[in-house]
């Protein structure tokens, strides 16, 4: 099945589909080695979609897609994102970079990426690097709406670093953000758990003004 799928070089490749009971079989079968991802896909996703607490984006491939949508059991989930919202609390280098820039704000609006997962049998076809690049696409679409400053997520570390997500982030454009305990280089050196990252978006939404929703 899975020589079957190309490298993935476009969004117009994909196609996003927010979660619905409907998916439940597929779901079922997605494939993950890290649990908690998977877990929290089968348990709580729905769950808290329903509850407004947060959103989820289940990721396909266009053309399996357009050819099963009507029998949920033979299309391909390629993997999913969940979305909230956020605010980043300004402190230290962040709070004078941002003075200097004449904003004086305890905190700026943000819109979070609380989970992001490809399923392992998809992994390394780019996949990961447009649902990113659809969520940039979100957030600046939202900032059209309720401004939206950044893109925030919590990092999975792994002491391997091609499977330390970290790297993967930093590749696109994420810096770690500063905690008024930790500075960056002490977050950046740490193994295990989890590391915040950060992406201003303003250049992106000023070049973008009048973007249309991506589905
Ligand atoms: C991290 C993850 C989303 C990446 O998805 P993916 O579809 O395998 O990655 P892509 O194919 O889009 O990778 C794009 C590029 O980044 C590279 N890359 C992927 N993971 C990387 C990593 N951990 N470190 C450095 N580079 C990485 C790829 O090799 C590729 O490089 P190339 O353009 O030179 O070929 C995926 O591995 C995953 O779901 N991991 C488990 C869950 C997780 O950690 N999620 C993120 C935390 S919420």
């Amino acid at each position: 099945m899975t020589d079957v799928l190309p490298d993935y070089t476009n969004l117009k490749q994909l196609i996003f589909r927010r979660l619905e009971e409907r998916y439940d079989s597929l779901i079922d079968q997605f494939q993950s080695s890290n649990h908690d991802l998977k877990e929290y896909l089968v348990e709580d996703a729905l769950r808290d979609q329903n509850l407004c607490v947060s959103t989820t984006r289940l990721v396909f491939d266009l053309m399996n897609f357009r050819k099963n949508s009507r029998v949920p059991a033979k299309l391909i989930l390629l993997g999913y994102v969940t979305i909230t919202n956020d605010s980043i609390s300004l402190n230290g280098d962040l709070k004078s970079a941002f003075r200097g820039k004449g904003i004086d704000y305890k905190a700026l609006p943000a819109m979070k990426i609380g989970r992001l997962c490809v399923d392992d049998r998809y992994k390394k076809r780019h996949i990961g690097k447009l649902i990113l690049l659809y969520c940039i696409r979100k957030a600046v679409y939202l900032n059209q709406n309720a401004a939206c400053r950044f893109i925030t997520l919590d990092a999975k570390r792994n002491p391997q670093p091609d499977t330390d997500s970290l790297h993967f982030y930093r590749r696109y454009g994420f810096d770690v953000l500063p905690h008024k305990d930790k500075n960056k280089d002490e977050l950046m050196k740490q193994q295990t758990g989890e590391t915040p990252m950060y992406m201003d978006i303003y250049h992106i939404a000023k070049k973008a003004l009048k973007l249309k929703d991506v589905d």
